[in-house]
């Protein structure tokens, strides 16, 4: 399905190899083909090798006799045995060849491998059935061949292999049924993925004694029945039967989700788009706590939010959407403190929204509408300061859309509001929604002006306000809304003229300016010239336009209009007169504000910066031993201390003060630490200067601990090929884009929202910290500048200090010209955003002579996005438990969407890191960017695309 999308060429002829990996366990692969032996390795290497025809990168020009085959690029030996054991070609991009005839299928001769342990073929394009041939493989472990052509049906004798504990067939077009003793023959499975195939017949009641279950993903086949109760299941983590036909819209159907009340390691149960009728059983608020995704959107499914759902405080996506429920939203929701997506639209939910939904502080998206709630909009929603879309249209809901909700928060994309009982005006603080996109307010009771701030809305693309009672003019401010792809202003009592502007609004689709009162020629250009766009009847006092439109000429009265331009000029000179007086006053103003706000600011800060003696951080960090230490900066060490009487954990950077430029460093990082403070910087606890017992200058600073470590850590954990099938450190797509959010963020803090613009300087993975809730604090300030002048790319702040960042990051142009700009930061952004995403640092060995990493993702964008990106997404899958509750996303990859979200997170990064440093993007740009990639990744699980 999806994956036609993404790998278009044809089956026979060349092909790209976007994605090929093939993992020969233990050599046991070549060897069983040919007999035995290393030299067999070499020849079968060589033989592949023959089959290339294009290389443009040379990659396999390392593949000849000066050096051992085991030295080969992508080929990884066995220590003993000097055989292949991984062959992992994702590293290689751009290969092109064309394979034997027998690929476009799996060579029936593997079944003859009997000792293989692993077959991986997937993301290929393996046409074909799987082999009967297969089902001789007893001692087989683990089957990838998701994401290929495969068709036909599923060999039988496989269901018996029964050391089986792996097994992915997902994203193919493989039909048939699951055998009924699939759960007996298999008992030691524990991945189980069919999903995206063409599955039919019942999910067999077997399936329950299959107790070594971790991940159970049989979304989007066509399986039908009655779920079978899963007691057993108790180790399951992933369920997903999504996008099925299963259930009768009868009355017991949901009895399978109390078995699962005993899998104490559910993470996922995603249940959406299926026949499941009944009531929500009240066992749900039984399920584990390790629960972070229930959605059951898409069924029939009746009765209430029982208001035990409290009880699931991990949960982060709760999404219930098209179904029958109804009943109060329980106040109780407000426990579930990790929310991020709550969805209850269109269902049958009355009564009030409950105010503690503003406790929900990270929820970023609440949908509510079609619904029969009523009362007002709950003023506590503006504590919801992450929120992005808010939809509450189609309600009873009355009451002023309140100032405080309207300017909710910096983030908010969509605010959809229309067909309720609203009143009272649009408030002017609308102006502080930076990031919206659509506003639809339309179908209330509202009136008053449009307020002319809104014209600072200037994301706008949708903004609906018609069957109101709003009136006067179209503000000129609007002039700005130059996204809009729709404007809807009918049914209101709106008056004067039609602005000009208009016509130059490129974007705009559909005008309606239907039912008012507007007067004046109608203009003939831009969208005014489409007539089916542009819908204007009902204002009898219109005329001119395009002759379709049958309006009368227009009448001009020339010596009124003289008259009209005289008193105009004297208005005008009045106003700027009055403006000029205006423009003193505000200057006077605004002068003594800054300084007001200045100095609270300095004063709080000093506050934080208690200085702290020498002798406590030398007890805090068992006097600085080495087995605290943990790491190396710039200018000095940095230890791990336990401080003070609350055992606070912390991490103590203690400065070499030997070192030529520390303590410049040391009043930098102070300097800079003193004036901000921001959920995604590391934030300094407390500093010391002092001396130490020998009597030498000490200086300290001491930062909260950061329990996860380095980014960079987590970027590139030693030795990963050996361990490739082995729990590790990983971040799956959906932590790193979080990550990348958040170091995004705090950089747009420092360049735009400090009193002066602060340039880090030296933004790298491994001054990106993460906590236990892994989310990314941007440290080491210990190269920061302010630049006095906001002239960003242009500052000509040279400066003294000689480090100006890390090689790889730093951009080309402090090598040249020694000026340091926020600019600066958005290239090692770029780069870091980059790293992140293909898991190559930019100093990586591939990176010499004239490629380097930009060089490197642009060239593949975006039709091989795939081969550059780090193949430890793509093999993200069972074992990918990490430590947060932030893993709601699983990847699914070779999902279009996910596709298109990796090809816009590069994009970004490209456009970051380029050379030129006035070609950059800034990062308040960046910012919002991500956050819509992030929306889409989310959607791309909830709302219901087909998704792998
Ligand atoms: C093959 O293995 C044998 C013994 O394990 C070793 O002596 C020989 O050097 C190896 N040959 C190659 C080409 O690696
Ligand atoms: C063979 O591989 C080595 C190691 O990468 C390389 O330096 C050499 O140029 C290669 N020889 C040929 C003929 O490509
Ligand atoms: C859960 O486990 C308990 C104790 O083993 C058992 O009594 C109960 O029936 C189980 N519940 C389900 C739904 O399997
Ligand atoms: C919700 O917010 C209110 C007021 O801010 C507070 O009193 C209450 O403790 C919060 N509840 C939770 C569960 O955090
Ligand atoms: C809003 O609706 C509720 C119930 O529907 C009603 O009690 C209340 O008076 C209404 N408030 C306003 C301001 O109309």
């Amino acid at each position: 399905m999806g994956l036609s999308q993404w790998s278009s060429s044809p089956p026979s002829s060349s092909f790209f190899i976007h994605a090929f990996i093939l993992l020969w366990w233990c050599g046991l692969l070549v060897t069983s083909v040919v007999g035995g032996n290393n030299e067999t390795d070499r020849l079968a290497l060589l033989e592949f090798k023959a089959k290339i025809t294009h290389d443009p990168l040379q990659l396999l020009s390392s593949w000849n006799d000066s050096i051992h085959f085991c030295q080969w690029r992508g080929v990884t030996c066995g220590r003993r045995h000097q055989r292949v054991i991984v062959l992992d070609l994702l590293q290689f991009s751009e290969l092109v060849g064309s394979i034997s005839p027998h690929v476009g299928s799996i060579p029936p001769s593997f079944g003859n491998l009997s000792s293989l342990e692993v077959f991986a073929a997937d993301s290929n394009n393996l046409g074909g059935s799987i082999p009967h041939s297969f089902g001789q493989l007893t001692k087989l472990t683990t089957f990838y061949v998701q994401l290929n052509r495969l068709s036909g049906r599923i060999p039988p004798s496989i269901f018996n292999l029964s050391l089986l504990q792996m097994f992915f067939v997902g994203g193919n077009q493989i039909q048939g049924h699951l055998p009924l003793d699939i759960g007996i023959t298999l008992p030691n499975i524990k991945s189980l993925s069919i999903v995206a195939n063409q599955f039919t017949g019942p999910i067999p009641i077997s399936i329950s004694n299959a107790s070594n279950l971790k991940d159970l993903e049989l979304a989007n086949n066509k399986l039908r029945g009655r779920v079978p109760s899963l007691e057993k299941l108790y180790r399951v983590s992933v369920f997903t039967i999504f996008y099925n036909e299963l259930g009768n819209g009868g009355a017991n159907d949901l009895s399978f989700l109390c078995s699962l009340t005993n899998a104490t390691y559910l993470r996922l149960v995603l249940i959406q788009v299926n026949n499941f009728g009944g009531e929500l059983p009240e066992c749900i608020v039984n399920f584990s706590t390790t629960l972070t995704e229930l959605v059951l959107s898409n069924n029939k499914i009746s009765g209430n939010i029982p208001i035990g759902i409290g009880n699931l405080t991990n949960l982060v996506v709760l999404a219930m959407e098209n179904n029958k429920l109804s009943g109060h939203i329980p106040f109780e929701i407000e426990k579930l403190q990790k929310l991020q997506y709550l969805a209850l639209s269109a269902n049958n939910f009355f009564g009030n929204i409950p105010s503690s939904l503003g406790n929900l502080t990270i929820l970023t998206d609440l949908y509510l509408d079609h619904n029969n709630l009523q009362g007002s909009i709950p003023l506590s929603l503006v504590k919801c300061e992450n929120m992005i879309y808010l939809d509450l249209s189609e309600n009873n809901l009355n009451g002023t859309i309140s100032y405080q909700v309207i300017g909710l928060s910096f983030s908010a994309i969509s605010l959809y509001l229309s067909a309720n009982k609203f009143t009272g005006v649009l408030p002017a603080e609308v102006e502080n929604l930076k990031n919206l996109e659509n506003l639809d307010i339309s179908g209330n009771m509202l009136f008053g002006k449009i307020p002319t701030s809104l014209g600072s809305c200037v994301k706008l693309e949708y903004l609906a306000m018609g069957s109101n009672f709003f009136q006067g003019v179209i503000p000129s401010s609007l002039e700005s809304l130059r996204g809009l792809q729709l404007l809807d202003l009918s049914k209101n009592n709106f008056s004067g003229n039609i602005p000009k502007f208009l016509e130059s609004f490129i974007f705009l689709k559909l005008l309606n300016l239907s039912y008012n009162n507007f007067e004046g020629e109608v203009p003939t250009n831009g969208v005014f010239k489409n007539i089916s766009a542009t819908v204007i009847k009902g204002n009898s006092k219109l005329c001119g336009g395009m002759p379709k439109f049958d309006l009368p000429v227009c009448k001009y009265n020339k010596p009124k209009k003289r008259k009209l331009t005289l008193s105009l000029k004297l208005i005008i000179s009045i106003l700027c007169g009055l403006f000029g007086i205006t423009l003193v006053i505000s200057f006077l103003l605004l002068f003594s504000f800054k300084r007001k706000r200045r100095e609270s600011i300095l004063n709080n800060s000093q506050n934080l910066l208690l200085n702290v003696s020498y002798q406590s951080l030398l007890k805090a960090t068992d006097a600085f031993s080495s087995t605290n230490l943990i790491g190396v900066g710039s200018f000095g060490s940095v230890y791990r201390g336990i401080l003070g009487h609350d055992r606070c954990i912390v991490a103590v950077k203690v400065l070499n003060l030997l070192h030529h430029g520390a303590s410049k460093s040391f009043i930098a990082e102070c300097e800079a630490l003193r004036n901000i403070r921001h959920r995604n910087l590391v934030k300094v606890l407390t500093v010391c200067s002092g001396v130490d017992y020998q009597g030498h200058d000490f200086k300290a600073l001491v930062y909260e601990f950061m329990t996860n470590g380095s980014l960079d850590e987590w970027l590139h954990p030693i030795s990963r090929t050996n361990e490739v099938l082995e729990e590790q450190k990983n971040l799956n797509l959906l932590q790193r884009l979080n990550i990348a959010i958040d170091v995004a963020n705090a950089l747009e803090y420092l360049h735009y929202h400090c009193h002066a613009p602060i340039v880090h300087c030296d933004l790298k993975p491994s001054n990106v910290l993460l906590d236990d809730e892994m989310i990314g604090h941007v440290g080491d300030f210990g190269l920061a500048r302010f630049l006095l002048e906001a002239t960003e790319c242009h500052a000509n702040q040279s400066s003294s200090i000689g480090l100006r960042g890390t090689i790889g990051y730093a951009p080309p142009e402090y090598g040249l010209g020694n000026e340091v700009s926020t600019c600066g930061d958005v290239y090692s952004y770029g780069i870091l955003l980059l790293e992140m995403f293909t898991g190559k640092r930019p100093t990586d060995n591939i990176f010499k002579d004239n490629l380097n990493l930009h060089d490197f993702v642009k060239g593949a964008l975006p039709e091989r996005v795939i081969n550059v990106v780090d193949p430890i997404i793509l093999w993200e899958r069972e074992g990918m438990e990490t430590r947060t509750n932030d893993t709601h996303i699983q990847n699914r990859i070779g999902s279009p969407k996910i596709l298109e979200c990796l090809i816009l997170i590069f994009g970004i990064g490209v456009s970051c890191s380029m050379e030129s440093p006035r070609e950059r993007m800034n990062m308040i740009d960046a910012v919002a960017q991500l956050h819509l990639i992030r929306e889409k990744l989310l959607r791309t699980r909830i709302r219901g695309e087909r998704v792998i």
